[in-house]
Formats: structure tokens, C-alpha cells, sequence
């Protein structure tokens, strides 16, 4: 029996029988480069990942919302109403889900009848892969399909994004729900976050693997430092546009903010807005390196942005700094980094394919001995973006 199968007996087993049921799938991401760029008015270079998330779901004829997740089987079926949807801690992951109908509804979607919903995530939770934005997209492709609403890909991370942000309460930019509205097996999307221009690269690693490494910090964007660090840069900016009217960190190059620095009172925000600065920057000459086929360098440029996160915008912390700073030490290594928001998480290597399961061993041995425990790591591949099964 295949896995859709096997989650649909769950559904009707926990939701009943009848009806028609629909079966969806929405992928996670990793970002290659151009970390804490999205809300600086830079640009990011991410792509989906063949991991994500499924959803059984199917049209009530009440406004009840009723979701189940194979997660977190021991919560059980949670309930709300599409008629009134409010953030409530005890709703746990559900929030996800309400947050998009919300704000579908506020951006002229009406979803006025309910759903029953079963999830089940094939990416590791609080990883820094993005489950809570797969979850998110999904949600949307669902409702979009059940009510026939005429939505894009790129509508649908705006709404993905206004959840986020108005209804759980992060401040989060756009990348995670673009990469995976907007995913493309063996491509990665070179976003500009400032006109959500874009274009897809190819990525052809040929005899190149990307391997994640999970640090199994568990974190999450509420109780992280993620709110502050964006404060902090939208303060330098408010600071330079004393001096200069500039429209974002990401519109300026590194010659230009260097003449700007004086501008910025507080020198630990000095040093976060000329990380956002030279991750742009590193971002753009990366997707350039890669189009000319140059891996050398755009490996180094990867090595080059967590250099950036752990010294100017201090995300990384100890685990990922150990297992990144291992990565860099084993051979076949072209680039590795932290990925995601950092203060634990992943990280990302790519990787020569006959050196990848001496890599796994060295990592996994040097990062257990210092930390404590063990770290994960998955191979992956590039995947599409949501869809019906
Ligand atoms: C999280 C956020 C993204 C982005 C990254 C850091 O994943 O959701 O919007 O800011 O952190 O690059």
C-alpha cells in the first residue's frame, strides 16, 4: 500500500467515511545562500525539497475546521470553526492552518464552509526546513482547489506570509513560502525579495551531492532571537536614511554602506546590517558563479555567509558552528553552511557523491563527541512545488 492510501484509511478512520476525499502534497526547503536577506530587501537563492508535507482533506458542509496530524497523534483531532478563528496556544500546530484560511478570507478568499484535514510531515520538525511554511502552502493548494479559487503561486506565499506574521505573530519574510509555492525539481529560485522579481537557475551538482545535517537544537522562530535581529537591522536602516534616503539594506552595495556605517549608532547594529549588506551581495555573485559554472567559488561563498551569520549577525551557536566548521575540514567539501533562521536547526554541504558517506561518519563522530548528542543527515533533491495527488 502506498503512503496516500495508508493516510486516507487514517482519515476515515478518525474523520469517517463519505464524501469526496482529496489527497495533496506541499514540499519543504533549504536555502543555498542569502540567509536573513528577506526582509532586508535582498535576495534569496533557495529551492523545494522532494520532503514535505501530505494532506488528506475534504469539504465539510458545516464551518467546522477538524484536523488531525499523524505528528502528533497524541493531540488528536482539533477543532475550530472558519467562522471565528483566532490564534489560541492550545490549537498547537493547527494555528498554521487557521492563520491561512484567516488570511485567505481577509485577502478575498472566502472560505466560509469547514474541512476535515489530515497532515502528515516527512520533514523533521523544528529543523529549520521549514515545516510550519510546507504546512502553510499546503493548506492554501487545499483550499484552493476545494473552493476553486484562481491563486498563483506567488499570491499564495503572500497569504502564507500575512499568517504568518498577523496570526502567529512572526515577522518573517517571504523566502520559505515563495521557495515552496514556487518550487521546481533541480532548480532554486533566485528571488529578489525587495520586487519579488525572480528566475530559476538550474542546479546541475554534476557528481555533487547537498546533504543537511541537523544539529537537533530544536528551535523555533517564536522563541528565537529572530523578532530582535530584524529590529536591529530596520533600526540601521532607520539610522543611514538620517544621512541618505536608502529603501532597504539590500538596495545598497558593500561600497556604499561602508560610507554610511557612521550613520549607525549602535555598533552591534552596525554589524548586523553589513552582514544583510554582504549576504546580498554574496547572493547575487553566487548565482553568477553557478551560471558559469564555477563551483569553486560559489562553495566558497557559502562558507563565506556562515562566516557572516556566526561572526556579524550571531545566529549560528555552537552546534552549528561545530558541525559546520567539521564540514569544512572533510574532503569533497566544495561550500557548507548554517540554513534557515540558525540558533540551531540545519545546515547545508554540498558535497562530492563518493565522499558523502565518509563525510556523514566524520561529521556525525566530531559533532557527537563535542556536543553531546548526535546530529541527523539527510541526501536530498530538489523537488516541485505543492500539488494534488
Ligand atoms: C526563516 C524565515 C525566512 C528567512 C530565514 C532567514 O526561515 O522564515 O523568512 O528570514 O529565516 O534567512
Amino acid at each position: 500500500m502506498n503512503m496516500v492510501e495508508d493516510l486516507k484509511k487514517v482519515f476515515i478512520e478518525k474523520m469517517g467515511d463519505g464524501g469526496e476525499i482529496l489527497a495533496f502534497f506541499a514540499p519543504g526547503r533549504v536555502n543555498l545562500i542569502g540567509e536573513h536577506t528577506d526582509y532586508n530587501g535582498g535576495h534569496v537563492f533557495p529551492c523545494a525539497l522532494t520532503i514535505g508535507t501530505y494532506g488528506i482533506a475534504r469539504k465539510r458542509a458545516d464551518s467546522k475546521l477538524r484536523c488531525y496530524s499523524t505528528n502528533f497523534e497524541s493531540l488528536g483531532v482539533i477543532e475550530s470553526d472558519v467562522k471565528d478563528l483566532a490564534y489560541k496556544k492550545e490549537d498547537d500546530w493547527t494555528n498554521y492552518v487557521k492563520g491561512v484560511i484567516w488570511a485567505c478570507q481577509q485577502k478575498g478568499f472566502p472560505v466560509d464552509c469547514g474541512l476535515d484535514f489530515l497532515c502528515c510531515g516527512t520533514i523533521p520538525n523544528k529543523s529549520g526546513l521549514s515545516s510550519s511554511a510546507s504546512l502553510e502552502i499546503l493548506t492554501c493548494k487545499v483550499i484552493t482547489d476545494i473552493f476553486n479559487f484562481d491563486m498563483d503561486g506567488v499570491e499564495a506565499s503572500k497569504i502564507g506570509q500575512y499568517a504568518e506574521n498577523e496570526f502567529v505573530g512572526v515577522n518573517c519574510g517571504i523566502m520559505d513560502q515563495f521557495a515552496i509555492a514556487m518550487g521546481k525539481a533541480d532548480h532554486a529560485a533566485f528571488l529578489d525579495t525587495a520586487t519579488l522579481e525572480y528566475k530559476y537557475a538550474p542546479i546541475h551538482l554534476d557528481g555533487y551531492r547537498i546533504v543537511i545535517g541537523n544539529t537537533n537544537k530544536a528551535r523555533k522562530l517564536e522563541d528565537s532571537k529572530y523578532n530582535e535581529r530584524r529590529s536591529q537591522c530596520e533600526t540601521a536602516l532607520a539610522d543611514i536614511n538620517k544621512i541618505e534616503p536608502v529603501s532597504s539594506l539590500g538596495a545598497l552595495t558593500e561600497a556604499q554602506f561602508d560610507e554610511l556605517t557612521y550613520a549607525i549608532k549602535d555598533p552591534v547594529n552596525i554589524r548586523r546590517a553589513r552582514h544583510a549588506v554582504a549576504e546580498n551581495q554574496r547572493t547575487i555573485r553566487a548565482v553568477q558563479a553557478l551560471e558559469d559554472n564555477d563551483l569553486l567559488t560559489f562553495g566558497r561563498l557559502m562558507n563565506a555567509s556562515h562566516v557572516s551569520l556566526r561572526d556579524d549577525y550571531e545566529v549560528t551557536g555552537i552546534e552549528l558552528d561545530t558541525m559546520v566548521e567539521a564540514a569544512w575540514q572533510q574532503d569533497g567539501v566544495l561550500g557548507a553552511r548554517m540554513t534557515g533562521a540558525g540558533f540551531g536547526g540545519c545546515s547545508v554541504s554540498i558535497v562530492k557523491e563518493e565522499s558523502v558517506d565518509a563525510f556523514i561518519e566524520n561529521v556525525g563522530r566530531i559533532y557527537k563527541e563535542r556536543i553531546g548528542y548526535a546530529a541527523d543527515f539527510y541526501v536530498v533533491e530538489i523537488g516541485d512545488g505543492p500539488r494534488q495527488l
